[in-house]
């Protein structure tokens, strides 16, 4: 159990690296937070309009999560899945910005790396074939967090599988304020400003 807290209390600290806040202020944007969405992440980064900057943030913003689960995996290998856990839930709720942090997709991404990668290919497809036909992002997200636990408890991982939806369950919860505006059809499309 000791184990366990210090695996989620690292993930944690990881994980609440916004990423996506400190290089679009680095960059001189200002903060991502009253562009677009408000959210932190890639999908709102790239409403500046610079997609490198939005690649970098999706990149950390799955490394940090990736990172935890693998330092974990050399440390305490038992408290893996308590990292992943620790960085998810670093990056949606972080002290350092009154807890309101982003909605967990990139992260989501690089834990899931790191605990069962097929698990991230099945993730790219479902979020790159949705992307592709809708050009709505989080809606990808959406498909891809139903998607993903699904093929993991096919696959016979029960464990990673059980945190897994509670982490999808967590991602749909962040993402209420897509889904009403998926529903009334006013969803950003990938590429405009919004
Ligand atoms: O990765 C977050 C994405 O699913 C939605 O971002 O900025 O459109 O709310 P945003």
């Amino acid at each position: 159990p000791l184990q366990a807290v210090i695996a989620l209390a690292t993930g944690y600290l990881l994980g609440s690296i916004p990423f996506g806040l400190l290089l679009t202020r680095a960059a001189g944007f200002g903060d991502v937070r009253s562009i677009g969405s408000g959210n932190i992440g890639a999908t709102n980064v790239l409403r500046t309009g610079n997609k490198k900057l939005a690649a970098l943030t999706l990149l950390l913003d799955a490394l940090k999560g990736t990172a935890a689960v693998v330092l974990a995996r050399y440390i305490a290998p038992d408290a893996a899945l308590f990292a992943g856990l620790g960085a998810f839930l670093g990056h949606l709720y972080p002290a350092w910005l009154g807890f309101k942090g982003g909605k967990g997709v990139a992260t989501y991404l690089g834990v899931l790396i790191a605990l069962w990668w097929p698990g991230a290919l099945i993730f790219a497809v479902f979020w790159l074939g949705t992307a592709f036909l809708t050009r709505i992002s989080s809606l990808s997200a959406l498909v891809a967090a139903v998607a993903v636990p699904a093929s993991i408890f096919i696959a016979g991982h029960p464990k990673i599988g059980t945190l897994l939806v509670f982490m999808s369950l967590i991602v749909f919860i962040k993402h209420r304020p897509n889904i009403g505006r998926i529903l009334s059809g006013t969803e950003t499309r990938i590429g405009s400003k919004g």
